[in-house]
């Protein structure tokens, strides 16, 4: 019984993929923006919010503005897998991923560990609902310019809200490298969702394929082959 509940305790690491660090072992502990945010919890405060009604917005709007159907373009391409970059304190953000998009798998990345703790535990607890969670949601601890984790090509839908943002300290070189491994990973066709980005971010993205949304609240990227 005691065993049981240990178990039980300790099931929200079944959802790691990969090694926790300390902050003072994780491999970023030299970016001084990871020192920053470590330093001044406020900067990354959850401003987003639950993202289920702004993806679906996203999706109404890519429907009547692009006439492309964001869904349908998932569902024909089987196993979909979803990337989450940046979650911060909103720890269900790749939950609501992985539920609008009907997706297979979902990979969330958070350099801040205690954001991963928080967020493991509270998937933990979506668990008695569906047990296979832990396999189809992987939380990495890392830094959004390392997505060596993922194969080149391996992801339909990709999320980051307020993480490009003027508020959120980045150095140029994290940033380009972020955006070299979203480009990387996204397959072609695939979209990624920003939100509450300076827009330096989307004008880069350009390069690589054609915006379907463009609005101050969010956008939607779809790669070029
Ligand atoms: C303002 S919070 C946004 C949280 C959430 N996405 C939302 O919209 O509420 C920005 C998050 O991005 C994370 N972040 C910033 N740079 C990162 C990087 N290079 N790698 C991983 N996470 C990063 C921060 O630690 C922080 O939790």
């Amino acid at each position: 019984m005691a065993e049981n509940i240990s178990e039980q305790r300790q099931g929200w690491r079944d959802f790691l993929e990969g090694e926790l660090y300390t902050d003072a072992q994780a491999p970023w502990r030299d970016d001084p923006a990871f020192a920053l945010l470590l330093q001044v919890p406020g900067l990354r405060e959850s401003i987003g919010g639950r993202a289920t009604a702004a993806l679906n917005q996203a999706i109404g709007l890519v429907r009547a503005l692009a006439r492309v159907d964001l869904l349908e373009g998932v569902r024909t391409h089987r196993p979909a897998q979803g990337l989450c970059l940046g979650f911060g304190m909103n720890a269900l953000e790749p939950y609501d991923l992985l539920q609008v998009f009907a997706l297979e798998r979902v990979d969330a990345y958070e350099w801040i560990g205690e954001h991963i703790v928080e967020a493991a535990q509270m998937l933990q607890a979506l668990r008695a609902e569906a047990a296979l969670l832990p396999t189809r949601i992987r939380l990495h601890h890392g830094t959004i310019s390392d997505l060596s984790a993922i194969a080149d090509g391996a992801i339909r839908v990709a999320y980051v809200a307020n993480v490009f943002t003027p508020e959120i300290p980045m150095t140029a070189e994290t940033f380009a490298r972020a955006l070299r491994e979203i480009v990387r990973v996204l397959a072609v066709g695939g979209i990624l969702l920003s939100r509450g980005s300076s827009g330096t971010f989307e004008t880069e993205l350009t390069q690589y394929g054609r915006m379907l949304l463009q609005t101050p609240l969010i956008s939607v990227f779809e790669k070029a082959p």
